[in-house]
């Protein structure tokens, strides 16, 4: 197969992992013979820095022309974020317009815990049981994160507003990806909202449970985001299948779901829309950590599985690198940030030591 990849390396921590993703995927290509051209482009606060814009206009023509992209982690340090204007910030200027862009309305993020890693989560033996394999599915091209918003001088500087917006279609074709991932998996789909408070979430209800009418087969849980919070913490494994979120509900409950897992350097990603997607992972640019070589490398290989299976329809390929990925880990192999206290120095990992190890065990089985 044939095909062209914008590679997007981002801010902070960035390069260095997106390094070890592309490493992975060079290993991947050439054991089945696959023929992968990389384009890069910048993107994020360092792009702001280099070209004036954080989606530079070449950025935009690099990524028209591919067929997927992968993208690293932007973001600048708290302390640092006023260096850029608010317009211009990699987040509102960078992130959300790629979204919208290529319409990625789904975002995959999985939270996957075998039972030989459970000791990575914080969460008590008991507590985490057998482990934990939840597909998150958030709504991540509408909702509050895309509604129209009014500040500043426009108020007289006193209130500000965003408005919550999910049309019938939004609604529809997510919860449809999500049924649909539910029934490959035959596991339950809990559907969570706030519909005791907004209209909004009502409303995603009723087409929630329209799709649902076209999926008798999947079991299916109606659950508030409170409480979807407070059970993720006390029995996570209750959701093992696919939670269905929408933008910003989902934001906040996949980080918590990084929590539980003890890293969001386990937190790959996958955004898909009609026509592309992209590839990121979940956690931001963690600038304090950049350039050492100790960053758990996880998240941006896992999204390079992903980009195999859910962009390029390869998905043996993303199986193997998943496997890999699982066999440095469960060999007892973590990065710093997992290593608990009396944990063998031996087998904490660098960032490009983690990647090499994940090449190994592709070609080696
Ligand atoms: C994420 C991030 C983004 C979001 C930010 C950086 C815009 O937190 O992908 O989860 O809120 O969606
Ligand atoms: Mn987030």
């Amino acid at each position: 197969m044939e095909k062209n990849i914008a590679v997007l390396e981002g801010d902070g921590i960035g390069p260095e992992i997106v390094r070890e993703g592309i490493k992975v995927l060079k290993a991947v290509e050439k054991i089945f013979n696959h023929s992968f051209s990389l384009y890069y482009a910048p993107f994020g606060a360092t792009a702001y820095f280099t070209e004036g814009s954080p989606f530079p206009e070449k950025t935009k023509a690099v990524c028209d022309d591919a067929d997927a992209i992968i993208k690293g982690p932007v973001g600048l340090a708290v302390n640092d974020m006023n260096t850029i204007p608010q317009e211009c910030r990699p987040e509102v200027g960078a992130i959300l317009p790629l979204r919208k862009r290529y319409d990625t309305y789904v975002n995959y993020r999985p939270v996957r815990l075998p039972k030989a890693l459970t000791s990575f989560s914080p969460l008590r033996k008991e507590v985490i049981g057998d482990g934990l394999d939840i597909l998150m599915i958030r709504e991540l091209v509408g909702g509050i994160y895309f509604g129209d918003k009014v500040e500043g001088p426009a108020t007289g500087m006193d209130y500000a507003k965003d408005d919550c917006i999910y049309t019938r279609e939004q609604v529809r074709r997510v919860a449809e990806v999500a049924f649909q991932e539910a029934r490959v998996r035959q596991l339950p789909l809990t559907n969570v909202h706030k519909a005791n408070v907004l209209a909004t979430s009502r409303f995603w209800n009723e087409v929630v449970e329209d799709v649902a009418k076209g999926f008798t087969d999947v079991p299916y849980v109606s659950m508030l985001v409170d409480n979807a919070a407070f059970q993720l913490v006390k029995n996570p494994a209750q959701f093992n299948g696919v939670m269905l979120l929408e933008n910003m509900q989902g934001d906040i409950l996949t980080d918590q779901a990084g929590g539980i897992l003890g890293s969001l350097g386990l937190m790959p990603s996958a955004c898909i829309g009609p026509e592309k997607g992209y590839v990121e992972a979940a956690h931001g640019s963690a600038p304090d950590i950049a350039n050492m070589n100790k960053a758990n490398p996880y998240s941006m290989i896992g999204s390079v599985a992903f980009l195999l299976d859910k962009c390029l329809e390869l998905p043996e390929e993303s199986e193997v690198i998943w496997n890999a990925l699982f066999a440095v880990l469960e060999k007892g192999f973590t990065t710093i940030e997992l290593a608990s206290q009396g944990f063998n120095k031996e087998k904490i990992l660098s960032t490009t030591e983690f990647g090499d190890m994940v090449v190994d065990n592709i070609k080696n089985g």
